[in-house]
């Protein structure tokens, strides 16, 4: 396992990746883990990631004590990137300054010929490279020498290989850096002696035997399906694992798009043979909801609603077991969770109790489910190769991410106004199909149509029209924290305007949201 210690760097996640990438388990550790932890993950390779702080400053996060004393002693490699090399080098007893001049963003920097990081072979050749630093080593501890140096004369990379400790002023892991990857690969593969031997196939078999040490054999688990591929390969696995003691449930609460409840449920059965109660409480949802204008209400009222009806499902399911469900799985992803995770083969629990809030929006206090996340250490490009494995639908794992309050937030004021839900519904299904029509489906993030409580005037069939106006919203983003709008081919959007002006009625009036996010949200509620 390879061990990445975070200090705080937005990349810190990125280096984990690059490494599973590689076909090594990695594991992402908060900065001050301590050694015990560390110990426990049996590291070949620690990385200590960059960092926005300085050395310098007074409680800027180090090393735990004894750090090197342990890593030495064991013969573990230590890498440090960024802040972590100038960690190395104050821990050690070298000297770290404010560099004269920052170095941000791509530079030129040339290895040291034989140096032990670079060899004499591909890679000891000038090589351009992503720095984020406003600090440099000027004095290395005893026994470092430097293995790269930047055009500027600085610093690039420093070694110790006989105490196996190196360190890197640049950042391998991003794209920017143009041979990152080989230089990853080196100093997994020929620093460290790595084998590339991690698997989803085994990483699938260790999560089962994970999942039924943790629900004991006659315990029960219960989990709420929403649709998307988060939930959905999370109860896969769980129900691979415990078979009929998994209870499913999927809630329309009317707000859902196009035939998503008669789909997702058909996948569900017939593709996944999963067994899942569909609740039909649009009713009760759609009544609660009307002539609610104010777009945090329609959230709260619907967080409050789904709760309400997960309840029922689960007294409901009480009384038919004679027991209460001691479990509830959760599709929660490794970027969401900030602490540490075990890694596969662990042979570690990863249950824990809920207390009052978590991410299905706040279950009653009272129900003391204990939690079942066994996507909590996975990226979602892993997610879905997981979700391959188990014979998920691959269209199925490409869907667009949908928000909880569903179609509440895409039409705008009162949900229940008009033909607002069957509009919307037809217009989203027509602008989707013609992104699959088009190819274009995957390379978007997510699109959608959005409801306008606005009238237009228009000419349909010689005749005068004051009818509704719809927007389109087409993104790309990583991870729906920032978006760009997607810029499509005109004739593209002229094609679509044309389809829906002509089949759907009630719409005189297309408009493309050419918003990214900040200042807008992808919503627009
Ligand atoms: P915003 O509108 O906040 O959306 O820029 C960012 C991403 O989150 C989705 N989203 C939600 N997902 N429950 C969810 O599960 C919600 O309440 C919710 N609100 C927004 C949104 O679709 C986008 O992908």
């Amino acid at each position: 396992t390879v061990v990445v210690l975070d200090f705080g760097s937005q990349y810190t996640h990125l280096i984990t990746r690059r490494v599973r990438q590689l076909g090594v388990c990695s594991v992402c550790l908060i900065g001050n883990a301590p050694l015990s932890t560390i110990a426990s993950y049996a590291p070949s390779l620690i990385i200590l990631s960059g960092g926005p702080h300085s050395v310098h400053e007074h409680g800027s996060p180090s090393l735990p004590p004894s750090f090197f004393d342990y890593t030495v002693e064991h013969s573990i490699t230590v890498l440090g990137i960024c802040y972590g090399l100038q960690l190395i080098v104050k821990v050690l007893g070298g000297h770290v300054k404010p560099a004269l001049s920052q170095e941000y963003g791509r530079m030129e920097v040339q290895p040291v010929p034989g140096s032990a990081l670079f060899g004499d072979g591909p890679l000891c050749t000038r090589l351009s490279v992503w720095m984020s630093h406003g600090d440099e080593a000027v004095e290395l501890p005893n026994g470092f020498t430097v293995a790269c140096k930047s055009m500027q004369g600085g610093i690039g990379a420093i070694e110790n290989p006989s105490q196996h400790i190196y360190g890197l002023q640049f950042h391998p892991e991003v794209t920017h850096t143009l041979r990152g990857i080989e230089i990853l690969k080196q100093i997994l593969f020929n620093v460290c002696n790595i084998k590339a031997d991690w698997k989803m196939q085994d990483v699938l078999e260790e999560q089962l035997k994970l999942i039924q040490s943790t629900i004991g054999p006659t315990e029960h688990a219960i989990c709420a399906l929403s649709g998307g591929v988060d939930s959905t390969v999370a109860a896969t696995l769980v129900h691979k694992a415990i078979g009929e003691r998994l209870h499913c449930v999927f809630v329309d609460n009317g707000l859902l798009r196009y035939k998503e409840r008669e789909r997702v449920m058909s996948t569900f059965e017939k593709e996944l043979h999963l067994p899942v109660t569909c609740v039909d409480a649009s009713e009760k949802f759609l009544s609660k909801l009307k002539g609610v204008t104010d777009p945090e209400e329609k959230r709260k009222m619907i967080g409050r609603e789904f709760i309400c009806t997960f309840d029922e499902f689960a007294l409901k399911l009480e009384r038919e077991l004679g027991k209460k469900p001691s479990f509830l799985v959760q599709g929660t992803l490794y970027p969401d969770v900030i602490e540490s995770c075990p890694p596969p083969g662990s042979g570690k629990g990863h249950s824990h109790t809920i207390k009052s809030h978590h991410n299905v929006g706040g279950l009653p206090k009272e129900m003391q489910l204990k939690l079942v996340e066994p996507l909590r250490w996975l990226f979602k490009d892993e997610v879905r190769k997981l979700g391959e494995l188990m014979n998920v639908p691959v269209g199925f794992l490409k869907r667009h991410p949908f928000p909880g309050p569903g179609l509440a937030v895409r039409i705008l004021g009162d949900v229940t106004q008009g033909d607002a839900l069957e509009i919307i519904r037809e217009v989203d299904e027509i602008f989707i199909n013609s992104l699959k029509e088009a190819g274009l489906y995957d390379s978007i993030w997510q699109a959608f149509a959005v409801f306008l409580p606005v009238k237009t005037v228009g000419v349909q069939g010689d005749r005068r029209s004051h009818s509704n106006a719809v927007a389109l919203r087409a993104i790309t983003s990583e991870d729906g924290m920032t978006a760009d709008w997607y810029q499509f081919d005109p004739k593209f959007l002229a094609d679509v305007s044309a389809k829906v002006c002509n089949s759907v009625r009630g719409v005189n009036r297309i408009v493309y949201d050419i918003t990214s996010k900040p200042p807008a949200t992808v919503e627009w509620e």
